[in-house]
């Protein structure tokens, strides 16, 4: 790339789901901050759900997936994705040339390594493409050595040794390998991640190198690895930058009332459910979780998501109303950054999961599908700050059980201890996007690629 005479200009290109967009949007708002221009390109859906204050500094354009709203959400991943693929690719060059000709180049196209057709489209176009996994350095390790064959899938069923992790059982393995039939297209979505990674320019995870050392250096080898996370807004690693405080763009709205309602309950009192935006669980396992709350006798916070409503207990909603509140979605950061909380329910999504490492709350692990069982084996064997749950017949996890893994983190013998690594992490996750923090330093290496012109 030669040394440009405009402001270096990225192309975001996120995956359209919450969990995606999250982190892409927070690492485009720090590459703003540092100087690099911005635009965020999203389907059509999506535009309605940005909020002005990010909008300001970042411009937002369309592309296509050849789907209209009422269409996508009948599509399965088998035909949503190749649709995607081809209405994705041509709309993605027509935008980059609209770009051009309103004088605003594009010089490095960020693609979601869930459309890796945004890297042969960057190349195409003679730009610069970086790769961004919203996944951890150690399940990139699994999803690797399958698309490399290094791991052959009817190998799996008995444990797994791979370079850089901890022995995988095979309850600890990304749900897909084991699971294919039930979500079909998932399993290869995930592999074809890889796809040209290693031509990739750069090579984004949102992770932090102090958590995953090992296996961040091993990855290392094959493709170039910058870990940049925690992407959380910066008012949650310092108080004083007030104005960087939410992600910027929700596609559920926040009901803020359970920030009132948290203010009135005493600190690490109380215990927050959520199983992030796309999690259907079973009716039995909302009958286990209502049983186990109340149970425990502790005040509650639980996101069930509108489309999730029908499954709760009749009597529940009315019964709890004294002991708890259930919101169809909340602003999670400042509910975790909130010292009220005292444990955290959570399927263990990537972002969920360094959302609590980075805030310092102890988990409680109840996977349900992909990456999230290995990151709960990591919450529970690798970072020690909580438990995950066991689950009983038919996956669910019982009501006993679940009372059990709370008590254990929230008053148990090694609650303490939980707490204090929570902590730790919460320090260290801080100082890696500090300035000179190796989130930041990685970071700014790659502005100043930009800025210079050299990859
Ligand atoms: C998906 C996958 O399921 C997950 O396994 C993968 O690692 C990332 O993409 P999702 O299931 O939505 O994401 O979970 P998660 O990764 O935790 O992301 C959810 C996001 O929504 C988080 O950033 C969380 O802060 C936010 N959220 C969740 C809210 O803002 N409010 C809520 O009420 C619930």
């Amino acid at each position: 790339m030669e040394k440009t005479q405009h402001k270096p200009h990225c192309l975001i290109l996120p995956y359209p789901i919450q969990g995606h967009i999250n982190p892409m949007l927070q690492l485009s708002k720090r590459l703003a901050d540092k100087g690099i221009a911005i635009t965020f390109a999203v389907l059509e859906n999506v535009l309605s759900s940005t909020d002005d204050a990010f909008s300001a500094s970042i411009s937002v354009e369309t592309i296509s997936d050849g789907y209209t709203a009422a269409t996508r959400a009948a599509a399965l991943p088998p035909e949503y994705l190749p649709a995607f693929r081809k209405a994705g690719t041509e709309s993605l060059a027509q935008l980059i040339e609209r770009l051009r000709e309103g004088g605003r180049p594009v010089d490095c196209v960020v693609y979601d390594t869930f459309l890796p057709w945004g890297l042969a489209v960057a190349k195409r176009l003679g730009l610069l493409g970086a790769a961004f996994f919203t996944q951890s350095c150690s399940v990139n390790i699994v999803y690797y050595s399958l698309f490399k064959g290094w791991l052959k899938v009817p190998e799996v069923g008995k444990e797994v040794l791979l370079p850089g992790l901890p022995e995988l059982g095979v309850a600890d393995l990304p749900s897909f390998l084991l699971d294919r039939e039930t979500h079909p297209g998932s399993f290869e979505l995930l592999v074809d991640q890889f796809e040209g990674v290693e031509d990739s320019n750069f090579v984004f995870v949102n992770s932090v190198y102090e958590l995953e050392e090992e296996a961040t250096d091993w990855l290392k080898k094959f493709m170039s690895v910058k870990t940049i996370g925690p992407t959380i807004p910066s008012m949650y690693l310092d108080k004083r930058l007030q104005h960087d405080i939410n992600y910027g763009l929700s596609l559920f709205k926040p009901d803020d009332t359970c920030m009132k309602w948290l203010q009135q309950q005493s600190p690490r009192s109380v215990i927050y459910i959520s199983f992030g935006s796309m999690a259907k669980l079973q009716e039995q396992q909302m009958r286990e979780l209502a049983t186990a709350l109340k149970l425990t006798g502790k005040h509650f916070l639980w996101v069930v998501r509108s489309s999730e409503a029908s499954k709760l207990p009749r009597d529940f909603v009315g019964e709890a109303s004294g002991q708890g509140l259930i919101v169809s979605w909340c602003p999670q950061l400042e509910v975790l950054a909130h010292d009220a909380i005292g444990c955290f329910i959570t399927h263990c999504g990537w972002n969920s999961t360094l959302e609590a490492l980075s805030l310092g709350v102890p988990m409680v692990g109840v996977p349900w599908w992909s990456d999230q069982a290995t990151n709960a084996k990591f919450v529970m064997d690798v970072w020690k700050m909580g438990v995950r749950a066991r689950p009983g017949e038919g996956g669910v996890v019982g009501h006993e059980e679940l009372v059990r893994c709370v008590k254990h983190v929230m008053e148990g013998e090694r609650s303490e201890e939980m707490r204090g690594n929570a902590m730790k992490w919460k320090e260290l996750t801080k100082g890696a996007v500090d300035e000179g923090g190796s989130s930041d330093n990685n970071i700014q290496e790659f502005v100043s690629t930009m800025v210079g012109g050299e990859a």
